[in-house]
């Protein structure tokens, strides 16, 4: 079988760290994004994973190659010139997603975490017997939403109502799909929305079908929901394979620390905190609902809290870092410094305090 994930967009809305790498290379918990999705294509069988990518598909290339050998499976990119939406991608990568075999292939939007269940969809797909499968989620306020209308009993999707202002349901389209090869025939090569144009149309055929995800679902294109994202993450492995998670009296709720990270004496981490490779912390450091990444050092007594704290970077001892304070790659922020939603841009050092949240250039 073969996948095609979209990677949408430049990551503007996580900057800084965007500005380092290309958005599914970005870590969380402790795994470029994109690593999470392709090695769970992997497990269901997939043999080759087609980016649908706008920019610096070489970057991509050149960090994936470690992992075609390593998880041996093909990666290749689709490089679009022009802005396709989220169909025209799949035209043009058209291709590479057909092998003759009439086998269907995967969809999945870049930005999304979750427990990925592939099994399970395709299960469902090869049950209802339709062109397309699109997973769906349940989420408290469908207003802002594209709401997708399906019966309850088959999954058949009746229609589709964008920001409803009356409740019409709580589903939406999750960004995970399975499509026989047939649906290409339904995409011509231009800007087009999968979600506007093709989906409903296969859907007044009657051959779409939806599946509620199981477990937990985020988009986390940008920091906040991708600290949330990475609680429901924790929460996840927590339930699926607890022995990946730290444990101590140092330790509160969930925390995943990378085995080459070093954490100090008297330190209290946690809950939903993630330490990458490398990472050194200090003594008597407090963190909680963070993202350490790769090679970052936390010196004494810091304090961080609801952050990103970018690659290679350093937290002077007394400092406080706290409220989606994001710091970019190689920042150094001085001692007894206090950052109240610092944005601060890659190789900064930070010598006075952000005492409300605002962009450091
Ligand atoms: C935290 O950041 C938000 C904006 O992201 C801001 O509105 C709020 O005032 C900040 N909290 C404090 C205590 O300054």
């Amino acid at each position: 079988m073969k996948a095609l994930i979209l990677v949408g967009g430049f990551g503007t809305r996580l900057r800084p760290l965007t500005l380092s790498v290309p958005k599914p290379l970005v870590d969380f918990a402790n795994k470029p994004m994109i690593l999470h999705q392709i090695e769970a294509l992997k497990d269901v069988g997939v043999t080759e994973v087609v980016l649908a990518i706008n920019y610096q598909p070489e970057v991509m290339l050149n960090f994936l190659k470690e992992f075609e050998t390593k998880l041996g499976i093909k990666i290749t990119c689709s490089q679009e010139t022009e802005p396709l939406g989220t169909a025209g991608p799949l035209a043009l990568a058209r291709d590479q997603l057909i092998d003759g075999s009439g086998d269907p292939f995967f969809v999945l939007n870049s930005d999304v975490i979750s427990e990925y269940p592939f099994e399970e969809l395709i299960q469902f797909h090869k049950s209802h017997g339709g062109e397309a499968t699109i997973m769906v989620t349940k989420v408290d306020e469908p207003s802002k939403y594209g709401v997708v209308v399906m019966e309850e009993e088959t999954g058949k999707v009746e229609r589709f109502v964008e920001k409803p202002k009356m409740f019409v349901g709580n589903k939406i389209n999750a960004g995970i799909y399975l499509l026989n090869p047939s649906v290409l025939d339904r995409i011509q090569l231009r800007p087009t929305s999968i979600e506007k144009e093709v989906f409903p149309q296969i859907a007044a055929d009657q051959r779409l079908f939806a599946m509620v995800l199981p477990g937990f679902w985020m988009d986390i294109g940008q920091p906040r929901d991708y600290i949330t994202g990475l609680r429901l993450y924790l929460t996840s492995l927590r339930k699926k394979s607890p022995s990946k998670l730290s444990t101590g009296s140092h330790i509160v709720g969930n925390v995943l620390v990378h085995e080459s990270a070093v954490i100090g004496e008297g330190c209290l981490l946690g809950p939903d905190v993630a330490i990458g490779p490398g990472c050194v912390v200090e003594c008597g450091v407090r963190l909680s609902r963070c993202t350490v990444m790769r090679g970052v050092r936390i010196k004494k007594h810091a304090c961080i809290s609801s952050s990103i704290i970018g690659w290679h970077s350093t937290v002077g001892q007394w400092a406080r870092v706290e409220n989606m304070t994001i710091l970019g790659e190689d920042v150094h922020v001085c001692d007894e410094i206090y950052s109240n939603g610092g944005v601060v841009l890659p190789h900064k050092e930070i010598k006075s305090s952000i005492l409300k949240p605002e962009i450091v250039m």
